[in-house]
């Protein structure tokens, strides 16, 4: 309809795109947790009015896909369109909003790829040479040294290719790029990154290699077809290919590019921020307003990745516990642009805690409210408590400030925290009593109780909205809403629930799981291995790979990194340097395992007993008590130290940094029921070791009774984390 055309030209336009995957592997949780990410950015930026495009898609072409698909017996075409179908397949399940899905195989990509390719040559940004070197082909990835060089980023023997080659020019763009980034600090983010690339192209930029000639699997040269593009330069073009780059319908590239947001795994920023750039500054083309690159979800200590063998799907986490609890995980417990870890007993605790006793738990017991004092119908609200109005407006706020550099883990505490709140205030004005007199005054103050609680519910459900889509659309029409998809959303103010509105159909939005859940996912885990043809692809390469890392020259350590003259790798010295410690760590079983054999002596307690009488010790002045930074810090994570009854490891967040720390309060805390709680720890002393891990600091608490058990002490309030004490 022209009306609704013309309303949706004045909108703002977004456009986010996620890495296109290869498809020589089926997805797994590393994909769906960029996709996830970038399914929630678009929601909420369409909840708050914008023109939203969002892009994913699969990368098809390549010699590694080529082997793949003939060791599975198949062609490329069909094996790719049964791996990008299982993508798409995945991604529809989860339900994710994306609205357009690219595959490198369609007639659309492979026309945009041609015209790039023609349009820098016509500009002189190509010329042909030869390349004689060795190649990765797993990784796709030019590599410095002689015959037998072992890739530096997986360690399979790379190949020896000797090629003519079309050759862009790069280097032309060292200087450029580097003011680029000067003048754009918003350009690549998170900081770290930033940093990376740029001492990258400040160390040198050569000319790079766009072509290749010993196989067809590809994209070909226009007008020289025994050469194929390389795949980086095809798979990068398919943000302005999909918007129809090169074809003769540009409407949609003029409206969207260019791109607001290419979120990617932190592994390619370098083909993001130097290769991509410079092919469109070469081609006169504006350049993506940011790319975001995000850490790695680790699994069993190291990145989770098909070659590492190391995967959990996406499928075993929805047929238990469903698609809201994965994203709310993946979102809250992974700090954005920090490597995260998953694991199904944090998975299970965060959704027992944050979830089912947390958001599912508040509306029930409102709603239920509801239905017994008032027949299901929402009262009038006017003694709507200020403070809790005053908190969701507060926190509405702050999450929207952290979801705009994508801090999905604080803005989700921003809304936790309002959760948190009005279970307080419910539980501090004790409906159930106040209903419990008869007086009119009373039925009003329970009228404005229940009003307040179930207006708070209404505007958290629409903040949480783009992270736990299904249970926030329930609950809005538990709330009598109707559709949420279809509500306004674009200024979230107070006040907006009118009363007498008739609640729809209760129900539990996340029942309780029981701990046979991680039993479960374990069991489904280990029978879903080795089910496809990529899969079974993927074992014997990594078999073969594993083959030639024990025999030959692959047996002498890899070689430090250097970049490469022409190249690309996806890894930084830093990047790799992280990688193989995790790996070491989990091959030799380095850090807490091998403390289990710490010959040291039994840990001291770090919560000292002190008898609640009156201290012998003289009195302190307070320039003395100013020396001790007391400090509230959330915990992350807690594990128990094996061989050491009272001990737990502790990893704690300040806000500011994370950090390490034994304390001997097993005998009292379960490892499950500290994560996520605040406490107060001396964050100035001096670190120790305990069983041969450090603690740096101490955690504060109250010694009850002769045997000296620990309270952990805490707030009623709401405190932020790294607060000082004073
Ligand atoms: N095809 C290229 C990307 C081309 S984009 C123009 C590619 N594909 S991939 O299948 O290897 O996907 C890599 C991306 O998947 C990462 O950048 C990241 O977004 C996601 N992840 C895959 N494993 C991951 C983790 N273990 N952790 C986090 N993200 C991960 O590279």
């Amino acid at each position: 309809m022209p009306i609704q055309d013309k309303k949706q030209d004045t909108k703002p336009t977004y456009y986010l795109t996620t890495p296109i995957y290869y498809v020589n592997a089926r997805p797994h949780l590393g994909h769906t947790y960029t996709t996830v990410a970038a399914d929630a950015v678009a929601r909420w930026k369409r909840m708050r009015g914008y023109d939203v495009l969002f892009l994913t898609g699969t990368d098809e072409h390549g010699q590694k896909i080529e082997r793949s698909a003939a060791k599975a017996g198949k062609t490329p075409q069909e094996f790719a369109a049964e791996v990008s179908s299982e993508f798409r397949g995945l991604w529809d399940r989860m339900g994710l909003t994306y609205d357009d899905y690219i595959r490198t195989t369609e007639p659309r990509h492979k026309q945009g790829v041609q015209h790039l390719f023609s349009e820098l040559q016509k500009r002189g940004f190509i010329y042909k040479g030869t390349y004689s070197g060795q190649y990765c082909v797993w990784d796709e990835l030019y590599v410095e040294g002689t015959p037998g060089t072992p890739c530096p980023d997986c360690g399979r023997i790379t190949e020896t290719v000797s090629e003519e080659n079309y050759f862009f020019k790069l280097s032309a763009f060292e200087r450029k790029l580097l003011e680029y980034y000067e003048q754009h600090p918003e350009f690549i983010r998170p900081e770290a990154r930033r940093n990376e690339v740029m001492a990258f192209v400040q160390g040198g930029l050569r000319d790079l290699s766009i072509s290749r000639t010993s196989f067809n699997w590809g994209i070909p040269v226009p007008g020289d077809e025994k050469h194929v593009i390389y795949v980086w330069m095809d798979a990068l073009a398919n943000y302005i290919t999909a918007l129809g780059y090169g074809s003769e319908n540009c409407d949609n590239f003029n409206k969207y590019w260019p791109a607001d947001v290419h979120l990617i795994g932190k592994e390619i920023s370098r083909f993001h921020c130097v290769y991509w750039p410079a092919f469109l500054m070469a081609a006169e083309l504006p350049l993506p307003k940011s790319v975001v690159a995000h850490g790695w979800l680790l699994f069993e200590q190291s990145k989770m990745s098909k070659s590492r063998g190391n995967i959990v799907r996406a499928e075993t986490v929805l047929d238990v516990l469903g698609a809201d609890a994965l994203r709310y995980f993946l979102l809250r417990e992974v700090t954005f642009g920090q490597d995260g870890s998953f694991s199904f007993d944090a998975l299970v605790q965060r959704y027992n805690a944050d979830l089912a006793n947390g958001y599912g738990n508040l509306v029930s017991r409102t709603l239920a409210m509801i239905v017994k004092y008032f027949d299901g119908v929402v009262p009038a609200g006017e003694a709507a408590d200020a403070s809790i109005r005053a908190t969701l407006e507060q926190q509405t706020e702050q999450f929207d400030q952290r979801l705009e550099p994508l801090d999905f883990s604080r803005g989700l505490e921003h809304a936790w925290s309002a959760i948190a709140a009005v279970d307080s205030y419910i539980t501090a004005q004790a409906p159930w009593k106040v209903a419990a007199k008869d007086e009119a005054e009373s039925r009003a103050k329970l009228a404005g109780i229940l009003y307040t609680a179930s207006e708070a519910i209404r505007m958290i459900t629409a903040l949480v909205y783009p992270v736990i889509p299904e249970a926030a659309t329930k609950v809005w029409q538990q709330l009598g809403l109707g559709d949420i998809a279809k509500a306004d959303l674009k200024d979230l103010k107070w006040g907006d629930l009118p009363s007498g509105t008739k609640l729809g159909e209760l129900g539990s939005v996340f029942p309780r799981a029981e701990k046979e859940a991680i039993e479960r996912m374990q069991k489904m885990e280990e029978d879903r291995q080795s089910q496809t043809a990529a899969d079974q692809e993927a074992a014997s390469e990594q078999a073969a790979a594993r083959q030639t890392k024990t025999s030959g020259p692959a047996e002498q350590p890899p070689p430090p990194h250097v970049p490469e003259p022409f190249s690309a790798t996806g890894l930084s010295p830093e990047q790799e340097a992280d990688a193989v410690a995790q790996q070491a760590a989990a091959d030799q079983q380095v850090g807490p395992v091998s403390a289990v054999s710490d010959p040291l002596p039994p840990p001291q307690p770090v919560v000292e007993p002190v008898s609640p009488a009156v201290p012998a010790e003289p009195k302190i002045g307070i320039e003395d008590f100013a020396k001790v930074d007391l400090r509230v810090a959330i915990i992350r994570v807690a594990e128990r130290v094996p061989k050491a009854d009272r001990l737990l490891r502790l990893e704690v967040d300040l806000g500011y940094e994370q950090r390490q720390i034994l304390a001997g309060i097993a005998g009292a805390y379960t490892p499950e029921s500290l994560i996520g709680r605040k406490v107060v720890i001396v964050a100035n002393l001096a670190p120790r070791k305990l069983r041969g891990l450090e603690s740096n600091g101490m955690i504060v608490a109250a010694s009850i009774g002769e045997k000296g058990t620990p309270v952990l002490a805490g707030f009623l309030e709401d405190v932020e984390i790294g607060a000082r004490l004073k």
